[in-house]
């Protein structure tokens, strides 16, 4: 039941705490190595492995985009992340060298499923990264990786994405140990480093209270674009499809650096746009290239609501709204920074008088092609 809660979707996104932890407990052994039990794929396969493509629909590819960024810079794997019914349809080169990665919180999505049955046709092996135990898509797949998210009831995906992201970035993290391209102790800070995230996760929600009061004062809004880089152009994207599927609200996801060859057009006075913002500390020029983006938007009239790290007084120039998260590792901020989009869609959602567990139109699994 909802648990004192006033819809599923809002007991699920307080769920995340859990979701993430209870997909992070028993996967390793007494030394701290990765121990996948249920990864029934050889070993010999999986050093052989030259290619991954993950396969997903919705939010669980957007799972997939984040994972990709983890799973290529661990491993050096070149990852391919593809919508399920574009991988099935077209004529991809996939052989016994390639490692398919099926994502899905319900395993019964009928397009991930037949992308699943098209790659197995083709030589490859793969694993599915399920939430439902006994669903269809890890029967038919030649190994699986549960999510511990426990059952997801709304419609709009919040806590099997949390999740998702976990449980890929297991996978990459077990890769990483046996092909050797990490050392054990980078692996082990890794492993550290996502089990502290469930209680970064739940700092986020204990301090939403401002992201919920902006939400209301915007139920009146048209339009909202999201910019991130990185590992936040796959959240601006799942912060857009929530807007778009809980609040009937027309959204955007893009990547920050793409702004000047397009987007920045759309920019006029009072337009809101979420900006993602990198932590300071990570490499790359990652956040100052996002802080020149605040201000060339900031510049053009938009109304700038910014998710950014504690501490990261570079944004407040720039910044109508600050949402803050703990301070986290680049490639693990995605745990936390897509959270205050998902509270800000439900929110919004819930202030228009919408049902947040039901959006019409939608179906939690889609069966049919
Ligand atoms: C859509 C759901 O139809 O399917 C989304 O509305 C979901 O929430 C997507 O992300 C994929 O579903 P699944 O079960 O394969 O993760």
């Amino acid at each position: 039941e909802k648990g004192g809660f006033s819809s599923f979707m809002d007991k699920e996104i307080h769920d995340q705490p859990h979701a993430v932890a209870d997909t992070l407990l028993g996967r390793t052994d007494l030394q701290g190595r990765l121990v996948l039990d249920e990864l029934h794929v050889d070993e010999a396969v999986l050093r052989q492995v030259d290619k991954i493509i993950v396969v997903a629909c919705g939010t669980a590819a957007y799972a997939g985009q984040v994972a990709k960024y983890a799973i290529e810079h661990w491993c050096r794997i070149p990852v391919e992340v593809e919508l399920a019914h574009e991988f099935r349809y077209r004529d991809p080169v996939v052989n016994a060298r390639t490692l398919v990665v099926a994502v899905s919180q319900s395993g019964e999505t009928m397009d991930t499923l037949m992308a699943v049955r098209h790659a197995r046709e083709q030589g490859a092996k793969v694993v599915a990264i399920v939430n439902t135990h006994g669903s269809t898509i890890p029967r038919e797949s030649d190994a699986v990786l549960y999510t511990h998210a426990g059952p997801e009831v709304a419609v709009a995906s919040t806590k099997a994405f949390l999740a998702q992201i976990t449980a890929a970035y297991l996978l990459g993290l077990y890769l990483a140990q046996l092909r050797g391209t990490k050392f054990p102790d980078e692996i082990a800070e890794v492993l550290e480093d996502l089990r502290a995230m469930p209680e970064k996760i739940q700092r986020v929600l204990d301090g939403a209270d401002h992201v919920r009061e902006i939400a209301r004062s915007m139920a009146g809004t048209r339009s909202v674009l999201f910019l991130g880089r990185h590992v936040g152009y796959p959240v601006a994207m799942e912060g857009a499809l929530k807007l778009k599927e809980l609040a009937y609200i027309h959204a955007e996801g893009f990547a920050a650096g793409e702004l000047k060859h397009g987007p920045i057009a759309l920019i006029e006075e009072g337009q809101p746009v979420f900006v993602i913002v990198p932590s300071p500390r990570g490499r790359d020029q990652l956040h100052s290239k996002v802080i020149s983006n605040i201000q060339e938007i900031r510049a053009r009239g938009a109304h700038t609501l910014v998710i950014a790290e504690e501490g990261d007084d570079a944004v407040l120039p720039y910044a109508d709204e600050v949402f803050r998260v703990p301070q986290t590792p680049t490639l693990l901020a995605p745990l936390v920074a897509v959270v205050p989009l998902q509270i800000f869609a439900c929110e919004l959602a819930t202030a228009k008088g919408l049902d947040v567990d039901q959006p019409r139109n939608l179906a939690k699994s889609v069966t049919v092609e």
